[in-house]
């Protein structure tokens, strides 16, 4: 039986960075507690029903690795285009939260793409004028970098703003649940044009990789008004109408600005492949388990947990996912199929992921960086931004500010939008 939420102890909130954040994560997590037991049930409980509900999932995954299956879902694009996406796929998708897209571009094409980028920056003489990484998240690269801060070449809009990619934006979107209680969360449809940097990792390359952690936000995940009307059903009692596809409460609210932080509302973070990658090769691997935001959320108010701690969450730090707090989670890590140049790689926003490390890569490890960000307050804040950046050259926002491109030969202009740019820039 739950408890109407009216009547429940209300929660304190901080729209912005409290100055005091051991002091103000005490005073939200006691506050949590004594809502969600106010709702019936103890924390001790709710949780153990979300643990319950990973653990199936983490024992189907487990059971498919056994039998060679694959895990993550590889979605033809031709059926993407077709509408001809199977009912078990798309459940499987929803399931899995992640997707491989086949031939989401001829691979031509990519290919093509890939060497108009070394073109690109090899006219401009990146190489030598590179002055190291600009943050400290990717920092860990040597002098040539892996990842290029470089956002304006015409490979990378070309695909930004094609068909082919406005087309899977709004298949990925369409699996989201954009409105409820009166209000259009966010326009399937329409994506906001979002500009990220490329990966070029070469051959005989090492590579340490990436810890597992997510991307959604850090502590404001429990603090801001808007992130706790976004996950309401863990803090009042109806746990289990937890949905991760619903977008309510989360494409309007304040964010708490960090070196990590996207702007953005993603329904998917999303990379296109420009190389072969063999999935040995120190590829991406998610937790395939869209729900376990619910375990990432609640984990840290259990008594285990130092009381002005969040599982080591903090501001302006990526949000860890580890053996110490998440060990179930950590036994479902899964990495992607093989993939060919010109497909895709795509996951749910709030999943858990991170890179494996690789010793001597084979063949090249090169991706574009394209998420799916659909038209919402949020992201039509953020194309303001991004329009002046495009006609200056200069690094988008959310990103260090290197600004490489402002002079260079052979950047995108405005001119060059088409319909699917001008509408992705709000033009
Ligand atoms: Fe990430």
């Amino acid at each position: 039986m739950s408890v109407p939420t009216a009547v429940l102890p209300a929660l304190p909130h901080w729209e912005t960075t409290p100055d005091d954040l051991r002091a103000a994560v005490r005073e939200v997590k006691a506050a949590l507690r004594a809502r969600i037991a106010a709702s019936g049930r103890p924390v001790e409980e709710v949780f153990a029903v979300v643990e319950q509900r990973v653990a199936a999932q983490v024992a189907e995954i487990a059971a498919e690795s056994e039998r060679g299956e694959p895990v993550w879902p590889v979605i033809d694009y031709a059926d993407i285009a077709a509408g001809t996406v199977s009912p078990e796929l798309l459940a499987k998708l929803q399931r899995r939260g992640c997707a491989v897209i086949r031939g989401h571009f001829p691979r031509e094409q990519a290919l093509e793409w890939d060497a108009a980028i070394v073109d690109y920056v090899e006219r401009n003489r990146f190489f030598e004028t590179y002055r190291g990484p600009g943050d400290d998240f990717f920092g860990t690269v040597g002098s040539k970098p892996e990842i290029y801060p470089i956002y304006w070449s015409p490979a990378q809009m070309q695909a930004r703003q094609s068909e082919r990619m406005a087309r899977v934006q709004a298949f990925l979107n369409g699996r989201w649940r954009h409105e409820s209680e009166g209000v259009t969360w966010f326009e399937p449809d329409r994506d906001c044009l979002y500009p990220d940097r490329i990966r070029r990792r070469p051959p005989g390359a090492d590579s340490a990789g990436l810890g597992t952690h997510l991307d959604p936000g850090t502590l404001d995940l429990w603090m801001t008004r808007a992130n706790q009307a976004a996950f309401r059903h863990l803090f009042d009692g109806t746990v289990e109408q937890y949905d991760p596809w619903d977008a309510a409460h989360r494409t309007a609210g304040p964010q708490y600005p960090g070196s990590t932080m996207t702007s953005v509302f993603r329904t998917f973070q999303g990379w296109t492949a420009l190389s072969d990658m063999d999935h040995d090769q120190g590829v991406l691997h998610t937790v395939p388990i869209p729900e376990a935001m619910a375990y990432l959320m609640l984990r840290p108010l259990l008594a285990d947990v130092p009381e002005d701690d969040m599982c080591g969450v903090t501001v302006g730090k990526v949000f860890p996912a580890n053996e110490q707090w998440h060990p179930l989670l950590m036994n479902a890590v899964t990495g992607i199929p093989d993939v060919r140049a010109g497909d895709s790689v795509w996951w749910h926003c709030d999943m858990v992921h991170g890179v494996a490390p690789v010793t001597d890569q084979k063949g090249w490890g090169n991706v574009m960086y394209i998420p799916a960000a659909p038209w919402c307050p949020r992201n039509a804040d953020y194309a303001v931004q991004v329009r002046e950046a495009l006609r200056s050259g200069a690094s988008p926002s959310d990103f260090p500010a290197e600004h490489y491109e402002r002079t260079w030969d052979g950047r995108f202009g405005v001119d060059d939008l088409s319909a699917v740019g001008r509408r992705g820039l709000g033009l």
